[in-house]
């Protein structure tokens, strides 16, 4: 592999795809970790896995299946994730957000995107799920932005504006449908770190100041790619564990992984009620 991906890369991958499904989708979606189950309710499917792809990385995450599940939701056309790759796999940047070039390649206009995050906000709960209203690219910030490298013109600007990641009609919608399924959403800023260790108490208080609400170990990339080729993006965070501000507690995977049992419901609601508004 290249250090960064070319067009042609990205093609490669996009024709293999198209010619395996007969729908376009209108939604890609990408599922965080321990909410790989929304992808088993989706019909007529097709299943792609990862490994079929050329050039496209692996996930080796527990908890993360690695497969596209093409079909039906809602019955609107949809092309889920189920299990993304983490820079700290050790992946590129270009590797970790390639799916959405190929989503791009695919003209897929919107992203829904989801994780696994830690409530930095007091106010957050394990098992709330928080709509993503803005974002922090710590990563990015240090030098790890996924626009690096050559700019790819076909599909977007050198310098993409960025001011508003998360679309706003899509976060009304979100609004509505929780409102409508008794779903308590929370709202707030992300921030992307590249793990995998978990923060310390002295992160976890620096982006409290910062304006933090929920810290995790991916989605910025993804959506700042998303920005870049005009996809509209929608942002969820499953709240996993509370911050631990203070040191007095530990974080742990398996805990993440539990917690996902709670939040899975309450996610495919909510992407259920968005994919029929759209
Ligand atoms: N920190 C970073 N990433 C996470 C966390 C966390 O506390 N929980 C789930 N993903």
């Amino acid at each position: 592999m290249q250090k960064f991906i070319s067009l042609n890369q990205i093609d490669e991958i996009a024709q293999k795809i198209k010619s395996q499904i007969s729908i376009q989708p209108i939604a890609g979606i990408i599922l965080g970790s321990g909410l790989n189950g929304l992808a088993d309710s989706v019909a007529d499917a097709v299943y792609i896995p990862y490994s079929d792809l050329p050039n496209f990385p692996v996930s080796t995450v527990h908890g993360h299946v690695g497969r596209f599940v093409i079909g039906k939701l809602e019955d609107k056309p949809v092309m889920v994730m189920q299990g993304r790759i983490h820079y700290y796999e050790g992946y590129t940047m270009g590797e970790c957000t390639l799916p959405v070039r190929v989503m791009q390649r695919l003209n897929i206009p919107s992203l829904i995107v989801t994780n696994a995050a830690g409530g930095v906000n007091p106010d957050f709960s394990p098992g709330d799920v928080m709509l993503i209203t803005d974002q922090l690219n710590l990563m990015g910030m240090s030098g790890l932005n996924p626009l690096m490298g050559p700019n790819l013109d076909e599909i977007g600007p050198r310098f993409p504006d960025m001011s508003q990641p998360y679309d706003k009609v899509l976060c009304d919608l979100t609004r509505k449908v929780a409102k409508e399924n008794g779903i308590g959403l929370q709202e707030g800023v992300y921030a992307g770190l590249s793990g995998p260790s978990f923060e310390s108490p002295a992160d976890l208080r620096f982006l409290r100041l910062i304006g933090v609400d929920a810290v995790g170990m991916s989605t910025v990339p993804e959506v700042i790619v998303a920005r870049h080729g005009n996809m509209r993006a929608l942002g969820l965070s499953g709240i996993s564990n509370k911050a631990n501000l203070d040191g007095s507690t530990i974080t742990t995977h398996e805990e993440v992984i539990e917690a996902g049992k709670v939040i899975t419901p309450k996610i495919e609601k909510i992407i259920r009620g968005v994919l029929r508004g759209l």
